[in-house]
């Protein structure tokens, strides 16, 4: 189901593409070379002086970490970003090596995040980002440290028709267009006359 962004001017289709479905294959498959190239997106965004703050877990349907993610989804996105097909957890390393803040580490996970999204939207993979998961049990399944901090788990695959989601209001959600601000709205100073 295409969903493109009512947007003032033509953008690129990956761009204007994008959106973050629910319904997804539950048997397709992400190949190891395409989850390569979306984890290289993501490690070849910029950053602040290039420190490169995101790491990630990487998991996939049958393996051992696509179940210790998935136990662990809140809410509805237990019900549906399982029958996904891949998962990447983005963690930002908070602080430098002398114990210093990085101020800007989240910035740069969620760039990162951004470069992997728009990156597997060319593969022809979907991605939902979800925030709804429990960060205390996936801190302790992986013994993350207390510097790192889990921003969003993108939940990737192959988009199945809304119907398939089986929950009338989630089908619902499916469906319905997608919003936003005007510009008008969001450009403090400086908006274009186009
Ligand atoms: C950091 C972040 C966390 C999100 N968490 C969830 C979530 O837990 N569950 C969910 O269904 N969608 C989640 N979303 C998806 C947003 O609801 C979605 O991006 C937004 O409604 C805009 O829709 P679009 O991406 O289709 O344009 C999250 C998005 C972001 C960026």
């Amino acid at each position: 189901m295409l969903k493109p962004a009512d947007s003032s001017v033509t953008l690129s289709p990956l761009i204007a593409n994008r959106w973050s479905p629910r319904s997804f294959d539950g048997v397709a498959e992400i190949s190891d070379l395409d989850i390569a190239a979306i984890l290289e997106a993501g490690r070849w965004s910029p950053s602040t002086n290039n420190q490169q703050p995101w790491r990630f877990i990487v998991a996939k349907r049958g393996d051992s970490h696509f179940e210790n993610l998935a136990k662990h989804f809140a809410g509805f996105n237990a019900t549906w970003a399982p029958t996904a097909s891949a998962f990447i957890l983005v963690v930002a390393v908070m602080t430098n090596e002398d114990g210093t803040a990085r101020p800007f580490a989240l910035y740069d996970a969620g760039l990162a995040s951004a470069f992997m999204t728009v990156e597997a939207n060319h593969l022809g993979i979907a991605v939902h980002p979800i925030a709804g998961f429990d960060r205390e049990k996936v801190k302790a399944e992986y013994s993350l440290p207390d510097n790192f901090s889990q921003t969003a788990i993108l939940v990737l695959g192959k988009q199945a028709p809304a119907a398939e989601l089986h929950n009338a209001a989630l089908v619902e959600r499916e469906k319905a267009p997608r919003v936003r601000l005007p510009l008008t709205d969001i450009v403090i100073a400086g908006l274009p006359a186009a």
